[in-house]
C-alpha cells in the first residue's frame, strides 16, 4: 500500500534520514522501500523543510539531514518522546488565546487522556487569581494537559502540586539550580518565578469530569526580554543554567516527569508527592502572609499536608488553607 498521506509520508521520511546521521539518502531507493513515488520524496522533503527541519541535498539530489527545528510542532514533539499516554495526541498552534480553553473543549468532546494541547504564543493566556500569563513567542512554553482522573474534586490540589513536582524534576535536570515551589503553584529559580500552573475543573459535587493542567514556563527568555512589570519577579531557566534550552527537548522531559508524577498520585494520592513537595518547599518555616479575598492571615508556614494544604501556625492556633496568595515579605 503506498503511503498516501504526506505527514505520513514526510514523518518516515524523516525516521531514515535521522537514523543515520550524515548518511546520504537516494529520493529513488527511499520511495521504492516506501512504496511512494520519487515525486512525492522530494515533495516530503520540501514539506519537511517548510516546517522548518533542515535537510541539505548534494548535486545528486540526494539527501542528508542536518537539524530539527525548536518549534512545537507535533512531529518534533513525538520523536522519541518517552511517555505511555501523556502527550501521545498534540494539538499544536501558532498562536491561540489560550491553550486551557482549547483543551476545556476537546475535554468536552471527549480527548483522550493525556492530550496536550500547545502553542507558540498566546494571545490572552490567563494566569491565576484572573490575572494574565504573558506569553510571547519563541521563548517560553504554554501547554495544556488534559486528565479524566477519578479523584474527588477536593483532591484536585494535589494535581496542581504534582505538576510543580514535575517542573521541578524537569528545571533541577538540566542543571545544580536552586529550584523550589511555592504553594500553592509557583515554581521558582533563585527566588524568582519560572513557570507557573493554571489547574482547571470540570467537576460535580462529589465527581470530576476532567481536569485541564495549564503550565506556562519561562525557558529562553534573557533578563532583557521580560517586560519591566516582570523584570524583579521573574526569571528563565536560560538565566538559571547559563545556555539556551532547546524548548522541543525540555517538553519531553516535563511530559515524561509529568507523566511519572501522575501515576504515583493516582496509586497513592499526595503521600509522596508530599514527600517531595516539603524537599522542594520554598514556604517552609517561614513567616508569610497569605491573602484570602479581603482577609488577610499572617503566619508561619509549618507543612503541607496530605490534601496539599498550607499548615500556618497562627496568633489564633495552627489553621490549614487550600487557596490564597503568599507574600513572604
Ligand atoms: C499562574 O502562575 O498564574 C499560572 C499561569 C499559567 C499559564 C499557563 S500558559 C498555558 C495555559 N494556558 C493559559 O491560558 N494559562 C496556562
Amino acid at each position: 500500500m503506498p503511503v498516501a498521506n504526506p505527514q505520513l509520508l514526510a514523518e518516515k521520511i524523516l525516521e531514515r534520514l535521522r537514523a543515520k546521521p550524515g548518511q546520504l539518502l537516494d529520493p529513488g531507493k527511499m520511495a521504492k522501500s516506501l512504496n511512494a513515488a520519487r515525486e512525492q520524496i522530494i515533495e516530503s522533503i520540501a514539506l519537511l523543510r517548510s516546517w522548518g527541519y533542515v535537510i541539505k541535498a548534494n548535486h545528486k539530489r540526494q539527501y542528508r539531514f542536518i537539524a530539527a527545528p525548536d518549534s512545537f510542532i507535533s512531529t518534533e514533539i513525538s520523536y522519541r518522546l518517552r511517555t505511555r499516554f501523556i502527550g501521545k495526541r498534540i494539538h499544536a498552534y501558532q498562536a491561540v488565546q489560550s491553550t486551557n480553553s482549547i483543551a476545556s473543549q476537546l475535554a468536552t468532546a471527549k480527548a483522550p487522556e493525556g492530550t496536550l494541547v500547545i502553542a507558540e504564543r498566546q494571545t490572552r493566556g490567563r494566569g491565576r487569581l484572573g490575572r494574565d500569563w504573558y506569553s510571547p513567542e519563541k521563548v517560553g512554553l504554554y501547554a495544556s494537559i488534559i486528565l479524566y482522573p477519578k479523584i474527588h474534586p477536593t483532591a484536585a490540589p494535589g494535581l496542581s502540586l504534582m505538576t510543580a513536582v514535575a517542573l521541578a524534576d524537569t528545571i533541577g535536570s538540566y542543571d545544580d539550580m536552586e529550584v523550589k515551589i511555592k504553594w500553592p503553584n509557583d515554581v521558582l529559580v533563585s527566588g524568582l518565578k519560572v513557570a507557573g500552573i493554571l489547574t482547571e475543573l470540570s467537576a460535580e459535587l462529589d465527581r470530576i469530569e476532567y481536569v485541564i493542567v495549564g503550565v506556562g514556563i519561562n525557558i529562553n527568555q534573557t533578563r532583557a526580554d521580560f517586560p519591566d512589570a516582570l523584570k524583579s519577579v521573574a526569571t528563565s531557566v536560560r538565566i538559571g543554567t547559563k545556555e539556551k534550552i532547546r524548548r522541543v527537548e525540555f517538553l519531553q522531559r516535563f511530559l515524561a516527569n509529568f507523566e511519572k508524577e501522575y501515576l504515583v498520585f493516582k496509586k497513592s494520592g499526595m503521600k509522596e508527592t508530599r514527600r517531595k513537595i516539603l524537599k522542594y518547599s520554598y514556604l517552609q518555616n517561614k513567616e508569610i502572609r497569605l491573602k484570602l479575598g479581603r482577609k488577610t492571615v499572617s503566619g508561619v508556614v509549618i507543612d503541607i499536608d496530605e490534601t496539599g494544604q498550607l499548615i500556618l501556625d497562627t496568633k489564633d492556633g495552627i489553621m490549614a488553607f487550600n487557596a490564597g496568595e503568599v507574600t513572604t515579605h
